[in-house]
């Protein structure tokens, strides 16, 4: 049983309840297998391969060497469907053709359920965050000021950002910088919404601060300098689609992780003080890392490359992150105690950690999307092995059609894909893939992003289940 769901009545904690209504939530139209890679403009579909619901174990909650298996994506791609049906999302154009799919996302029948399935996908992902990360000691005001003062000034005295060099390490920078923007953008183009959850309501002096922060965040009202909007912008200019989850197939594990945690934290309010550790920590490490990705961009995408976004960045979150320090985190201590110390230092501490996650998460994808020939090139040897009879892998056939899609998705050991006959064009990220015809084949990386899609009349392959493809060689 998960700790934290002990506090519910005994009807809401029993698996099996929790099993229904998550299977009935994953029946809406809105979530089934979709034909094509990418979403147009529709905000209320979003794919949960929930035919494999049924499946899955979320009783027990995931270790941090567990985050990226299949159920910490499936956990992860549902709880942020869940949280966004408390946003207002509409989309750019055709609303009558999409107005069926709106009543449905904000209907009381998906709403009802995922509040249900909720807090057991929360305690699921979220877990292993108490089990990492441990906060002791005695903390006063002036020692935490001290500790966050000096994390400001690390950042500024500058760190090796792994992701930007992982980009500009690529076979293909450009690919790599567009798969960076697309884990941006499941966040960065709804910026701000999280922490808005955290408005409304009564709290004295530091809700105007946190209310200024959104305010900037949001423009001060004027469209083309919401901070989403500049974003917008910038992916435009990089040839890809501004509409939020446009590329909802191509977001990583942990790029959901992240997103879902600062949800997770504004949604319930009795994390609030986790909250302020948490945004002083994003505020303050954002100052240099937008340097750094505006850096990334113009050696990527030339001179002229569109920074504003991150250049406006690197300028306002230098205000932000005093503003949260000055303004809210020493304000809150001096009105409720030293008590919340410890929860600012578990917010803060918690960001870091799950940047880190998402950096590594970030780096290993771009590795295995350039290893594409790399992986084709294992097949033949892993294959003979299997004919010859020297291994037994678990196996399972498909035939599949022309166009029929495999919506992206990981596996939690590494496979061995087998193509019988038929074209299979094998996708790591967008408009990214490996060609795979009759009698070639592929390994896939345990964790790793893909999908595929059928090219031929017809496709016969076989996937063996080969647990960890080194000891096959
Ligand atoms: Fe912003
Ligand atoms: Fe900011
Ligand atoms: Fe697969």
């Amino acid at each position: 049983m998960i700790p934290r769901l002990q506090s519910l009545p005994a009807e809401l904690r029993d698996p099996a309840f929790f099993k229904r209504c998550l299977i009935e939530y994953g029946e809406s139209a809105l979530f089934i297998d979709t034909e094509e890679w990418l979403s147009d403009d529709n905000p209320y579909r979003r794919t949960l391969r929930p035919h494999v619901f049924k499946y899955l174990d979320f009783s027990r909650p995931l270790r941090r060497d567990e985050l990226l298996t299949y159920t910490g994506l499936s956990a992860n791609r549902t709880l942020l469907t869940i949280y966004e049906s408390d946003f207002l999302l509409l989309p750019r154009k055709d609303f009558g053709a999409k107005r069926q799919d709106f009543e449905e996302f904000y209907s009381p029948r998906l709403k009802v359920l995922g509040e249900i399935v909720r807090p057991e996908l929360e305690s699921f992902l979220f877990h292993f965050l108490g089990e990492e990360i441990s906060v002791t000691g005695h903390w006063t005001a002036s020692s935490l000021k001290a500790y966050l003062e000096d994390y400001a000034r690390s950042i500024r005295q500058g760190s090796d950002n792994k992701a930007m060099a992982a980009i500009l390490g690529s076979a293909d920078p450009v690919h790599a910088a567009k798969t960076f923007l697309i884990q941006l953008a499941g966040d960065f183009l709804l910026e701000s919404s999280a922490m808005s959850r955290n408005i409304l309501g009564r709290y004295g002096a530091i809700q105007s601060a946190l209310f200024k922060v959104v305010i900037d965040e949001y423009g001060y009202g004027v469209h083309k300098t919401k901070h989403s909007t500049v974003f917008e912008r910038l992916l435009e200019r990089c040839g890809l689609d501004s509409s939020p989850h446009t590329y909802w197939q191509f977001y990583l594990t942990s790029s959901l992780l992240l997103n879902n945690y600062y949800n997770w934290i504004c949604r319930d309010h009795s994390r609030f003080f986790r909250y302020l550790g948490a945004i002083y920590q994003a505020e303050t490490a954002f100052i240099a890392s937008c340097q750094q990705m505006a850096d990334m961009m113009r050696q990527v995408f030339g001179a002229d490359a569109e920074v504003q976004y991150f250049l406006e960045h690197v300028h306002i979150d230098q205000h932000h992150s005093r503003m949260v320090l000055d303004e809210l985190i020493m304000p809150a201590i001096e009105s409720f105690g030293e008590g919340i110390i410890l929860d600012i230092v578990r917010g803060f501490e918690e960001g870091k950690l799950l940047g880190d996650i998402a950096e590594q998460d970030f780096c290993q994808q771009v590795r295995w999307s350039d290893n594409g020939g790399k992986y084709k090139t294992l097949h033949p040897a892993i294959y003979a092995r299997i004919k010859e009879g020297s291994i037994h892998p678990k196996m399972q056939q498909f035939v599949e059609p022309r166009g029929e899609l495999s919506v992206t998705h990981v596996h939690d050991g590494d496979e061995l894909c087998h193509i019988q006959s038929g074209v299979m064009r094998f996708v790591t990220g967008h408009e990214r893939y490996t060609l795979l015809h009759a009698g070639e084949g592929t390994v896939i990386q345990r964790n790793r992003l893909h999908g595929a899609i059928i090219d031929s009349e017809e496709c016969v392959y076989n996937i063996y289940s080969i647990g960890d493809h080194q000891k096959c060689l």
